[in-house]
């Protein structure tokens, strides 16, 4: 990565136009959290709905506490999470200067240090809070490499940077930290196990329907590529495309894509989006996908599926 690339998006940011920045989970579409306007065009571009707010992404821990509150049980998230694919939402200070459009005018804040060596240059050097969104339109497929943002949105829309395919290829986790019970509010590249024996105690639950706010990402249709999905599939059908998990696949003529022949979940969830946006292409009507065990990454994975196999609105 040429230093001046980064130079450029770091300029880019600072006059308030959008950058598209690589992490370890997925492509973000960043912009200045401190500029309305700015954080205004990301909604745009995606098509997001104003009513669905963003996460903060910063260079540190201590950088957060200039805008969040952190309790003793998010500092220990911090300690052990961070940089990482955690993201903690957080009571907002009073005096934060974080766009009310970040928030969704919420009096929480959503943050995380991301992993990617590229996108903590980029904050360090802004020396802001970035709000970034995953770098697609909203309801679609999350990009995992610098090509799906560039399918997404044309260079004038953002300039991308490439950090190279997303080591992780799923969202980060989301948990609700403003209290001392941890809740979870999105599954996602920590597993839940991961954070509760960090914890020390269960995380608590959200019971259906009562999610403090509703947002895209926890809504039943999401993460959808253009094809329809059949989950759970032992035996696809000819025009189907497959995808497939684990090393006994079922003779299969059409296209064919396999998360992990090994059924390794971590490897699944890295190619996941990538996989998906693969058949898609194909212009398979239906992609069938093989059963994937609901454990550790395996139940974000099939959040993630189940959603993209949901009734489209
Ligand atoms: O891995 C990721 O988290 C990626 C990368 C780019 O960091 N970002 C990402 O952002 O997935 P996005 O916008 O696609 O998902 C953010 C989720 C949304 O579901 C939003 O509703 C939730 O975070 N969120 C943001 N602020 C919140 C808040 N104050 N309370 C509850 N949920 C919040
Ligand atoms: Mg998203």
């Amino acid at each position: 990565m040429p230093t001046n690339d980064i130079d450029a998006a770091v300029s880019a940011l600072l006059a308030g136009r959008l950058v598209a920045i690589p992490t370890e989970t997925v492509y973000g579409l960043a912009a200045d959290a401190t500029n309305t306007a700015a954080v205004a065009s990301i909604f745009a571009a995606k098509h997001r709905p104003r009513f669905n707010p963003l996460i903060c992404h910063v260079a540190s821990a201590a950088d957060a506490a200039s805008f969040a509150i952190l309790n003793d049980t998010a500092k220990q998230l911090t300690d052990a999470f961070w940089p990482g694919a955690l993201t903690l939402v957080l009571p907002l200070r009073t005096d934060a200067n974080i766009s009310d459009l970040v928030t969704a005018g919420l009096d929480t804040v959503a943050v995380r240090v991301p992993a990617h060596p590229v996108a903590l240059q980029v904050l360090q050097a802004v020396g802001r809070p970035l709000a970034a969104p995953s770098a697609n339109r909203s309801g679609r497929v999350s990009p995992t490499t610098l090509e799906h943002v560039q399918f997404e949105f044309t260079p004038d829309v953002a300039m991308g940077l490439d950090g190279g395919p997303s080591q992780l290829g799923l969202e980060s986790t989301i948990v609700d930290a403003t209290q001392d019970r941890v809740r979870m509010l999105r599954l996602g590249s920590v597993t839940r196990e991961a954070i509760e024996e960090s914890l020390g105690e269960p995380l608590a639950l959200v019971e259906p329907g009562k999610q403090p706010i509703q947002a895209p990402g926890q809504l039943q249709s999401h993460y959808a590529p253009s094809a329809q999905l059949r989950l759970n599939v032992r035996h696809p059908k000819p025009h189907e495309a497959l995808l497939a998990f684990g090393c006994e696949v079922p003779a299969h003529a059409g296209p064919m894509a396999n998360l992990s022949e090994a059924g390794d979940v971590t490897e699944a969830a890295r190619n996941l989006f990538s996989a998906l946006r693969t058949l898609d292409t194909t212009g398979a009507s239906t992609i069938a996908v093989m059963p994937i065990p609901e454990k550790g990454l395996g139940e974000a994975i099939n959040d993630r599926l189940r959603r993209a196999a949901a009734p489209r609105p």
